[in-house]
């Protein structure tokens, strides 16, 4: 598949079947994260895959409590798209553990040497995570980005002897899906473009 057509059509895919995803699969998604750029070429990340059914339990129960604060509190006045994207978030939370494997993206703060910066860190794992979404569209699978592992920190630390100096910061639901890939929505070019001044 063309790069582009992957990335133009690697929607959020919240819906996804249970059947597990080849060991080989998976490590070619980290292998396709672990090719992206990062500062200095630090490559400062780290991935926990996710495929054991215990450990997605407790994790998913820590992240189904973990998002209910935030589920129940929904504006009323939501917009149609807001609101489906909300009802597969939910779903998606809500089914943690039939999720065939999650990806954790991890990091240290490590760059630059003589003063590593938070926004480095996260300069680094950001193009890791992209790279990965679009490789698994590329090969039929389907991811979600998410941030559930900010409302289940703790648990996923001490489950999983995460060393206090790794960030958290993406946990990635992969999957067959269980819905079509489709175009992505995005703001059209001249909107967000400037040539030559603002
Ligand atoms: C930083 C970041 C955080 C996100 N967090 C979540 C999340 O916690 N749960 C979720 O279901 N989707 C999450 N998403 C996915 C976006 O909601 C989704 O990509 C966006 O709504 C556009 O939809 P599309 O990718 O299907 O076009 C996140 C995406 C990014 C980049």
């Amino acid at each position: 598949m063309d790069v582009i057509e992957a990335m133009e059509t690697c929607i959020a895919m919240r819906y996804l079947k249970s059947d597990p995803i080849p060991e080989a699969d998976l490590q070619r998604l980290i292998y396709a994260a672990t090719r992206a750029s990062s500062p200095g070429n630090s490559q400062g990340w780290e991935f926990i895959v996710l495929t054991d059914s215990n450990i997605k339990k407790v994790i998913g129960e820590a992240v189904a409590s973990g998002m209910a604060p935030v589920f129940e509190n929904l504006p009323d006045d939501i917009d149609p798209v807001s609101d489906r994207m909300y009802k597969g978030a939910i779903h998606l939370a809500e089914n943690f553990s039939n999720v065939p494997a999650w990806i954790i993206g991890a990091a240290r703060k490590i760059y630059p040497p003589h003063e590593p910066s938070i926004e480095f860190m996260h300069s680094t794992i950001y193009p890791a995570a992209q790279n990965l979404i679009v490789a698994a569209r590329s090969m039929g699978i389907g991811s979600t980005f998410t941030t559930f592992q900010m409302v289940a920190e703790d648990a996923i630390r001490s489950e999983l002897s995460v060393p206090e100096d790794v960030h958290l910061c993406f946990c990635a639901a992969v999957g067959y899906p269980e819905r079509s890939f489709g175009p992505v929505r995005r703001k059209p070019l001249e909107e967000v473009t400037h040539w030559n001044k603002w």
